[in-house]
């Protein structure tokens, strides 16, 4: 599945706007966002991959609009839209690097086909970048700043702003545009700082109801009267505080997605009230009682495996039950390594555009010793790791091993570290080291069947007795 093309037309809402919306939907088969203020724009860029913006001059805030758009996403054309009168200069325009000009009334047509005509300007200079880059060419003429040879990067996917050239990766963003487009709840589980909120983001906005809001409750470390009234609302006086009506996200949200994190934290009373509202649709505000209906599609997300969590009886079996319509795993760094580099990469380019400093990009040695770290905090650790090395690179440097932090540093290189099939091979003597195999292939094993023990001691040669033996000897845990 390749991805639409998106147009975001920030315009204020009225028919000549939603007929060329229409057009381009329809005719040319672009992906149309709308956003009818500049807030609401700056949602729909933050989270979604938006090619073309088509912008409104509504009193000079389009125009100013622009000019940040293009510092904040140089890739996004940009579009400027004119009252027929309205006078503006070559001087005025040119901080915001406009791509074309255009004046009321528009014309759907000649707009699809500058659309067109846009994109295919900014593949060929896309291209045009690629290949320059793998050539080599140097970055001055000089050469002095020659790049270290570096292996050939393969060209990273996207799933809106989800970077990647991993399978594990391509698979789970493939079901997660299948599951957006369903009405289903979805759960989205994986290790801290994997991607979760990223993918969620990305879901809302390949699904119906982009156009409406993505709201997002952290449910971790509130009180369940906190929650209750964060996402159901209350009524003025409902409690000590409640000074005046709130809304509450499942209304404000209405026809649009609630994102819920961790949404393992929750008590058992609240996890009943969310069952309620998942079978029902029905929200009753604190304080409240009428029932008011509400139609969101909820995301929840929890980086606590729920099924084990279920297993130990800390969680709703039937609530689990409904909240996976969809259930998506994002694997952990270490086990999709191949994404290190792009991402690194992407990152390194990130970084040193919005701090204004151009670097020539990673050192060959750099990428090699972040392919042999574990990234126990996953993405966010490497994008951490990453603005901090750009931060301490000077203007026209590559980032050099000499920018990077100690621990990393010091991983030992994959080869040796790696052995016996991919498992790791810890402590000094061979019993030490035995143990360390050993646990490694059961506790691999177990989590293959689903911790299905039958299943998992068959494929080990062990009784169940044996296996659980195992189990108890390394610790080892379902939820971990
Ligand atoms: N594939 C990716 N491409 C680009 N950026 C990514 C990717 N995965 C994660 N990130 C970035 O890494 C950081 C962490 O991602 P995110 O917040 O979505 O993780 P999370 O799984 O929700 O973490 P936590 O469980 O700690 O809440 C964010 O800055 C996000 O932009
Ligand atoms: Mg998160």
């Amino acid at each position: 599945m390749r991805d639409l093309q998106t147009v975001l037309i920030i315009a204020r809402s009225g028919p000549e706007w939603a007929a060329i919306a229409d057009t381009l939907s329809d005719q040319y088969d672009y992906r149309v966002l709308s956003a009818d203020s500049v807030e609401n724009a700056r949602a729909s860029l933050a989270d979604a991959q938006v090619d073309i913006a088509l912008v409104e001059y509504g009193e000079g805030k389009g125009l100013k609009f622009l000019v940040d758009l293009r510092v904040s996403h140089p890739d996004v054309i940009r579009i400027l839209a004119l009252e027929a009168k309205t006078e503006i200069g070559q001087r005025e325009m040119a901080p915001a690097g406009i791509y074309q000009l255009i004046r009321k009334p528009l014309d759907a047509n000649q707009i699809g086909l500058m659309v067109e005509r846009g994109l295919e300007a900014r593949e060929l200079a896309r291209r045009h970048r690629l290949l320059t880059r793998e050539f080599k060419f140097p970055a001055n003429a000089t050469g002095i700043h020659a790049r270290p040879i570096l292996p050939m990067q393969p060209e990273s996917r996207r799933f809106e702003k989800l970077v990647y050239v991993s399978e594990k990766l391509h698979n789970l963003s493939e079901l997660a545009r299948k599951a957006a487009k369903t009405e289903l709840p979805i759960l989205i589980q994986g290790a801290t700082g994997t991607g979760k909120e990223l993918l969620a983001r990305a879901i809302h906005y390949n699904s119906g109801r982009r156009d409406s809001p993505l709201l997002v409750q952290n449910c971790g470390g509130m009180s369940d009267e906190l929650l209750q009234s964060e996402l159901f609302g209350h009524k003025r006086g409902a409690f000590t505080g409640a000074v005046s009506d709130r809304l509450g996200l499942f209304r404000a949200a209405d026809r649009g997605t609630v994102f819920l994190d961790e949404i393992s934290e929750v008590s058992s009373s609240f996890q009943v009230s969310l069952l309620r509202f998942l079978q029902e649709g029905e929200v009753k505000p604190l304080g409240s009682d009428k029932i008011v209906t509400s139609n969101v599609r909820i995301i929840a997300a929890s980086n606590r495996p729920l099924r084990a969590l279920v297993a130990a009886g800390k969680f709703r079996q039937d609530l689990y039950f409904r909240l996976r319509g969809f259930e998506l795993e994002v694997p952990s760094l270490s086990d999709r390594r191949e994404d290190i580099p792009v991402l690194a990469e992407f990152f390194a380019a990130k970084h040193s555009e919005a701090m204004g400093r151009k670097i020539l990009g990673i050192s060959a040695a750099v990428l090699e010793k972040l392919s042999a770290y574990d990234f126990p905090g996953n993405v966010r650790e490497l994008e951490n790791e990453i603005r901090r090395m750009v931060s301490l690179t000077e203007e026209g440097e590559y980032v050099t091993t000499t920018h990077m932090s100690p621990a990393i540093l010091a991983a030992p290189p994959r080869s040796r570290f790696k052995s016996a099939g991919g498992y790791e091979l810890r402590g000094t003597t061979l019993k030490e080291k035995v143990e360390c195999l050993e646990k490694q292939v059961v506790a691999e094993v177990l989590s293959r069947h689903r911790w299905n023990q039958s299943k998992a001691a068959n494929e080990l040669g062990l009784s169940r007795v044996g296996l659980s033996n195992k189990i108890k000897r390394y610790s080892l845990d379902e939820a971990e």
